[in-house]
């Protein structure tokens, strides 16, 4: 009768447990991991963005961010990678507020995954798959820098 209890008591714990994740995020995979392939990773650190993160430019990648670009739907508003579309993917989305993510990868890593997606994961190949063109991803990607507020 006791055994019996105690196992209620078990089960109904579990289910808090488990209902209450609904609507979690999973956390992110290693984020200072490189995710440009080996072969890639030589030329993809090379790449010089061809757009300076003018106000104007700044303003172009909010609003593509927020847009057209659809990562605000995974990475969230602020880059804290808590958007809802993001909810249901593992490894979860980047957290772009992360200074050192930012000091660890180069602009044109950022551009290979942006263009080419992280294999394997939810981040979609975006400017493969013609969601935006370079131009727009460059523009992005500047935007994306401001995510990290560590101005040291
Ligand atoms: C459908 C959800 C989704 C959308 C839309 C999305 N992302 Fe992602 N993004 C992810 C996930 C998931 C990861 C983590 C992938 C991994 O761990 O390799 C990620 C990772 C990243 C990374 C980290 C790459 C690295 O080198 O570690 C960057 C940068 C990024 N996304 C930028 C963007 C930008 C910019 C957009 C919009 C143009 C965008 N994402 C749209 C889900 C998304």
């Amino acid at each position: 009768m006791r055994g019996t209890r105690l196992m209620m008591i078990v089960c109904s714990l579990v289910a808090v447990a488990s209902w209450s994740t609904v609507g979690w995020t999973a956390p992110e995979a290693d984020p200072l991991k490189p995710r440009v392939p080996d072969a890639e990773r030589g030329e993809a650190r090379k790449l010089e963005s061809p757009v300076k993160a003018t106000p104007e430019v700044l303003a172009k990648g909010k609003e593509l961010y927020e847009g057209k670009g659809t990562c605000a739907n995974c990475h969230g508003l602020t880059g804290a990678g808590d958007g809802p579309g993001g909810m249901l993917l593992t490894p979860g989305p980047r957290n772009l507020m992360n200074c050192k993510f930012h000091k660890k990868r180069k602009d044109g890593e950022l551009f290979w995954v942006v263009k080419n997606g992280s294999p394997g994961t939810g981040m979609p190949a975006l400017v493969k798959g013609g969601m935006i063109t370079e131009e727009e991803a460059w523009a992005i990607i500047a935007y994306e820098r401001a995510f990290c507020k560590d101005n040291e």
